[in-house]
C-alpha cells in the first residue's frame, strides 16, 4: 500500500476512453504522432477516486439531528427521539422517483467535483419492497444519465420500519425484497446494518445467506457503535467487505484476514458524529488486510462526498501514510467492487478515469484540508469537471 509507482513528468496516451500507454511525457510525445496534447502543467494526476461506501439517494436532510448532536445528544438518542434513519425514510417514501433523481444528480455532481469517478451506492431509506426498488431504479437511471460509475447495493435491512418487528421485517427482506431485486438485476451487493437496535447477528446472517443464494456479494455495516461480532460474521460468510469496524477488536481483524474480507473504513462518520474511536487502521494494514477508505456519504452520520477530506482524516486520525491513503481510496477500493481490472490505477488497458489536482505533490491532498484542489476530472477520456 506504500508504493504508488509515481512517474515524474509522466503522461498517458488515451484512445477510445481507455489508457493505451503510460510513460514519460517525452516518450509518449515521440511515439504518438498526431495525438492531441493536453499539458497539465506539472500538476498531480491520480486515478479517479473509488468511493466504496455511499448512501446517495434520499430526500431532505438531517439538520435537526446535526444541531441536536452539537448540543450533546448521541446518534442513538436522536434516533429514538424521532430523528435518525427513520426520519429520512419518511421523507424518502413521500418523494417521487423524479424528485429523488434530481436530488441524487446534485450529489453526483458533488462526487465528481471531488475527483470521484466510481461509487458504490446503497439503497436503504425506503424499507418497503416498492420503496427500496424505487431507490435502486433511481440508481440505475443515475448511472445511465451521468458519467459517474455506480455499483449498486441493496441495503433493505438498514433499519426496522415502525410498523413491524425485526423478525417480520427480516422475513420480508428475505422472501420478497431479495427475490425482486435479484430478478430485476438491480444490485450487485447486499448490505445489512448489524447493530443493537437494528439487526442482530442471527438476523443479519439469515439475510446475508439468502442474499448469497440470490447471487449477491456481501458488504456489511458492522461493529460501528458496539462490538457485536460483526466482523467475524462477515468472515464466516466470506463477505467482500466489512464496513465501519470502529469497535472491532484483534479477533475480528484476524478473522477478516483469514477469510480475505476487505475492511472499509469510514472516518468521516466518526468525525461527523463527534466521536473519537476511529477504527484500528494500522493493525489492519500491518496484518496484511487490503484496507479501503470511503466517505459513507449520507445525510445522518456522514454528510460529505469528499474523498480528499477522507484522505486527511485517514492520515491525521488513523495514522495512515498519504501513500496508504491513496491506495485505499483507489485500487483497493476498486478491488472491493470487483473492478480492479478496469479502474483504480492508471495502467495500460484500464479506463481513462482520472483526476488532476492543483498541486505538485500528492501528499498535499491530505495536507491542505477543507479546501478544493481539483483542477479537472476525466471519465473514459472525456472531461466531466
Ligand atoms: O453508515 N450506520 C448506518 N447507516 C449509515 C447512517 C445512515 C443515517 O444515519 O442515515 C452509516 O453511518
Ligand atoms: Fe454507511
Amino acid at each position: 500500500m506504500s508504493e504508488l509507482a509515481i512517474i515524474r513528468d509522466g503522461g498517458m496516451l488515451i484512445r477510445d476512453g481507455a489508457i493505451e500507454m503510460v510513460a514519460s511525457s517525452d516518450h509518449i510525445a515521440k511515439n504518438s504522432p498526431g495525438a492531441e496534447i493536453v499539458d497539465v502543467g506539472g500538476r498531480v494526476v491520480l486515478p479517479g477516486f473509488v468511493d466504496a461506501h455511499t448512501h446517495p439517494v434520499f430526500a431532505g436532510n438531517r439538520l435537526n439531528d446535526f444541531e441536536r448532536r452539537a448540543r450533546g445528544e448521541s446518534y442513538e438518542q436522536i434516533a429514538s427521539a424521532g430523528g435518525g434513519i427513520w426520519s429520512t425514510v419518511e421523507k424518502t417514501r413521500a418523494a417521487t422517483s423524479e424528485e429523488l433523481l434530481i436530488e441524487a444528480q446534485k450529489h453526483v455532481g458533488w462526487f465528481l467535483r471531488c475527483g470521484t469517478t466510481t461509487i458504490e451506492a446503497k439503497s436503504g431509506y425506503g424499507l418497503t419492497v416498492e420503496d427500496e426498488l424505487k431507490i435502486l431504479r433511481v440508481l440505475r437511471r443515475l448511472s445511465e444519465q451521468t458519467p459517474l460509475e455506480i455499483a449498486p447495493t441493496l441495503l433493505g435491512a438498514h433499519a426496522v420500519p415502525r410498523d413491524m418487528n425485526a423478525h417480520e421485517y427480516t422475513d420480508l427482506v428475505i422472501n420478497e425484497m431479495l427475490p425482486r431485486v435479484s430478478h430485476e438485476k438491480l444490485a450487485e451487493f447486499c448490505d445489512v446494518f448489524c447493530e443493537r437496535g437494528y439487526f442482530d447477528v442471527q438476523q443479519s446472517r439469515k439475510i446475508f445467506t439468502a442474499a448469497k443464494d440470490c447471487g449477491l456479494q456481501l458488504r456489511g455495516h458492522v461493529d460501528q457503535l458496539s462490538n457485536s461480532g460483526g466482523a467475524k460474521l462477515m468472515a464466516e460468510l466470506r463477505a467482500r467487505t466489512a464496513d465501519h469496524l470502529e469497535k472491532t477488536d484483534e479477533d475480528g481483524i484476524a478473522a477478516m484476514k483469514s477469510a480475505g474480507v476487505q475492511p472499509v473504513l469510514l472516518p468521516a462518520s466518526v468525525y461527523a458524529l463527534g466521536l473519537s474511536d476511529y477504527p484500528r487502521a494500522r493493525e489492519m494494514i500491518q496484518g496484511g488486510l487490503g484496507v479501503v477508505i470511503a466517505t459513507d456519504f449520507n445525510p445522518g452520520s456522514s454528510p460529505t462526498p469528499s474523498m480528499p477530506m477522507i484522505l486527511s482524516l485517514a492520515c491525521t486520525q488513523m495514522k495512515m501514510s498519504p501513500e496508504e491513503a491513496v491506495t485505499a481510496a483507489t485500487i483497493n477500493a476498486a478491488c472491493s467492487l470487483n473492478r480492479a481490472n478496469n479502474i483504480g490505477s492508471l495502467e495500460q488497458g484500464k479506463l481513462a478515469n482520472f483526476a488532476i489536482f492543483d498541486c505538485e505533490d500528492y501528499r498535499e491532498l491530505a495536507y491542505w484540508f477543507g479546501m478544493p484542489q481539483i483542477h479537472s476530472v476525466y471519465v473514459r477520456g472525456e472531461r466531466v469537471v
